[in-house]
């Protein structure tokens, strides 16, 4: 069982902003979801992970290893697809996944041949393993990035929101690939969609400014809010009233009208209909925890 844990990483950028705030996690083996809006510090502890930046404060090991002290041991058995994945070069995909094969340690020209022929076919590119990277279209760049991602069989994979940009297709395509990778390694996927964590990963944390709010399963989480999440269908103009009487968590359009999600221990009558509780409303909970 391989083990990650981050204790109270904190990263203060130059310019003064503080992405990440005292971040705690305990990750082993399996798919784990960190879910966070925007600017929430995501990309900022996944490369603190991945040892590309060092973290102003606090400790990350992997398998009790010390990754600040020794970036070695945990770079040898990392995999990493960042958010940009930069510039694709006008190189084909095979002759590139041999070159950053070799980069990552693969020397035996024929493992490295194994190794990459079957993540082509395992990505869905060994027909197009001629074309340069640079013609690929954003699924087929994803599918890239996790292949090389996987060169050298990692034991920590990093996945830095793969399914941004994706069509609906392409983005279940990207997410059972993620979820035939393994048992055996720790996979952390980083999204702001909520759909990627529900359907995929058995733990999950979400991370709001720089801080993990809450950690646990993504069942266990939603069933916390049962008989307590509430539904109407309002005016456009009524929100500002109804969110300054309620603890409104989510306002969305349905078929053109404004439906409300509102958090509520007891029955706020009004009209409210009672409302089976999703992950989404575990997200907005903890983005929007202002108690009335
Ligand atoms: N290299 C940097 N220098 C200065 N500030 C940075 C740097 N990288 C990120 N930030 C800031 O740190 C905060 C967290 O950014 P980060 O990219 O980690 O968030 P994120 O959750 O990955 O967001 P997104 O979903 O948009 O990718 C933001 O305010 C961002 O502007
Ligand atoms: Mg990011």
């Amino acid at each position: 069982m391989n083990n990650l844990t981050i204790k109270n990483i904190t990263k203060q950028y130059a310019n003064g902003v503080n992405a990440l705030n005292k971040a705690s996690l305990e990750l082993n083996n399996g798919l784990f979801g960190l879910l966070g809006p925007n600017g929430a510090g995501k990309s900022s502890l996944m490369r603190t992970i991945a040892t590309l930046q060092e973290p102003t404060s606090g400790t990350v090991s992997f398998n009790g290893v010390d990754c600040i002290q020794n970036p070695q041991v945990l770079r040898s058995q990392l995999g990493y697809l960042p958010q940009e994945f930069g510039v694709y070069p006008k190189v084909n995909a095979e002759d590139l996944l041999h070159h950053l094969a070799v980069l990552k340690g693969v020397v035996s020209k024929g493992e490295r041949k194994d190794q990459v022929n079957a993540l082509l076919e395992q990505t869905n590119l060994y027909n197009h393993r001629k074309k340069s990277v640079n013609t690929f279209s954003g699924g087929m760049r994803q599918r890239f990035g996790i292949a090389q991602a996987l060169l050298g069989a990692p034991k920590l994979i990093i996945v830095d929101e793969p399914t941004a940009g994706l069509d609906p297709e392409e983005r279940n395509r990207f997410l059972n690939l993620l979820s035939e990778i393994g048992e055996n390694v720790i996979i952390i996927l980083s999204t702001h969609l909520v759909e990627d964590v529900r359907d995929l990963c058995n733990k999950m944390a979400i991370l709001n400014k720089g801080r993990i709010v809450v950690q646990g399963n993504p069942i266990d989480l939603t069933e916390t809010l049962l008989n307590k999440t509430w539904v109407k269908t309002i005016a456009k103009s009524e929100i500002e009233i109804y969110q300054e009487n309620y603890h409104v968590l989510s306002t969305r359009l349905l078929s053109g009208k404004t439906q409300i999600q509102i958090l509520s221990e007891e029955n706020p009558g009004n009209n409210f209909n009672i409302y089976k509780p999703d992950l989404e409303s575990v997200y907005f909970s903890y983005l929007n925890p202002i108690l009335k």
